[in-house]
């Protein structure tokens, strides 16, 4: 089988294409099948070419998913899998509305557009957040509550998703959109997300630098490591469309944890010293993205599915100290 992977470059991109390039196979829904080629697409060129390089079956194309050079060779490379994660994120989408929507839906909107012009159905992910909930203070939800965004990123993901949802009914696709928990924590340098600081808080203090916490200690967190991120998508390319049925929006589930809980456990894991290195300064802003999100959600029915979570945050620190250590 063929696979596309937008947003190739980025974070959970990079992770993806080297996972996949590491095996032979992979399950898609609900059957084994060769992996022959990986089609990885992204504006940032660069690190594209060097996923090409690395690895045999890879195949960089480069270029800006509304470029309809780059739709054409999608829609002619017909891939069985589209995992598609090309975005811009949530700060960047509410700072430049524009942008936003021009990557977060009308990107989405053109890939649909190809994968339509295919002669199968591709299994169809797309990488949606839990930034699609909100609530009045934090608090817990599970994954039937009304999602309700209270930012552009998150309305632009939840239009996405029923853009995913339709498209299966219409049988353009066979499409899973993963509302994927704030990933921490997140290696390299901090970005424009809104929650940047739930990685940075723990990422720069053991790399020996300070790190900047914009929200209280109060705050709760609904969390994955990036091993569970890329988990989650390899496990939702196999769930046969059977079982996922017209409902092809997955609420992924997460380890909730307070900000304070996290400082407590880094001082616990790597010392009060490395704690220490976390400096208060309040941000409004970012605040007010961040406590409209659930601290919590409940998600019965992707555990079903066998979407397994990590077992507390102790582990999101262990296995990135983990990835530090291998570098
Ligand atoms: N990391 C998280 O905490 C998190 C949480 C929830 C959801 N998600 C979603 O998962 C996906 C991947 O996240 P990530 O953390 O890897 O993000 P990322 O910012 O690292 O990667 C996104 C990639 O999209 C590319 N891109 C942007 N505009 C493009 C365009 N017009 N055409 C082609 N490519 C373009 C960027 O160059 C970048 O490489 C995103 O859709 C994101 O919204 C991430």
């Amino acid at each position: 089988m063929r696979i596309l992977v937008t947003g190739a470059a980025g974070f959970i991109g990079q992770m993806v294409v080297n996972a996949l390039s590491a095996r032979d196979t992979l399950m898609l829904n609900g059957r084994e099948r060769r992996i022959a080629a990986i089609l990885a697409t992204d504006i940032a060129e660069q690190p594209l070419l060097a996923l090409a390089e690395t690895h045999r079956r890879v195949h960089a194309l480069p270029g800006a998913l509304s470029d309809p050079a780059v739709q054409a060779r999608i829609t002619e490379d017909a891939p069985d899998l589209v995992i598609h994660l090309a975005a811009v994120v949530s700060g960047q989408a509410e700072a430049d509305y524009d942008l936003g929507m021009e990557v977060n839906l009308q990107a989405t909107i053109d890939l649909i557009n190809a994968c339509r012009q295919m002669p199968k159905p591709p299994v169809f992910l797309f990488s949606s957040s839990v930034a699609v909930f909100s609530c009045a203070a934090n608090d817990t939800i599970d994954e039937n509550t009304l999602p309700a965004p209270r930012s552009s990123y998150g309305t632009q993901k939840l239009m996405g998703e029923l853009l995913v949802r339709d498209a299966t009914r219409k049988g353009f696709v066979l499409g899973r959109s993963l509302r994927f928990p704030t990933i921490s924590v997140r290696p390299g340098a901090p970005n424009k997300a809104a929650s940047s600081f739930a990685s940075g808080i723990i990422r720069e203090p053991l790399a020996g630098q300070e790190a900047v916490l914009p929200v209280g200690r109060d705050l709760r967190l609904h969390l994955a490591s990036p091993d569970r991120a890329l988990a989650y998508t390899l496990h939702a390319a196999g769930l046969a469309q059977d079982e996922i049925g017209a409902d092809t929006t997955l609420t992924l589930p997460g380890v909730s944890v307070t900000v304070g809980a996290m400082i407590d456990t880094l001082a616990r894991v790597a010392g009060a010293d490395v704690a220490a290195r976390i400096k208060p300064v309040p941000d409004a802003a970012i605040a007010a993205i961040v406590t409209s999100w659930p601290g919590q959600i409940l998600t019965p029915r992707a555990e079903a599915l066998g979407f397994v979570p990590d077992t507390d945050f102790a582990d999101l620190i262990t296995s990135h100290m983990g990835r530090i250590a291998a570098e």
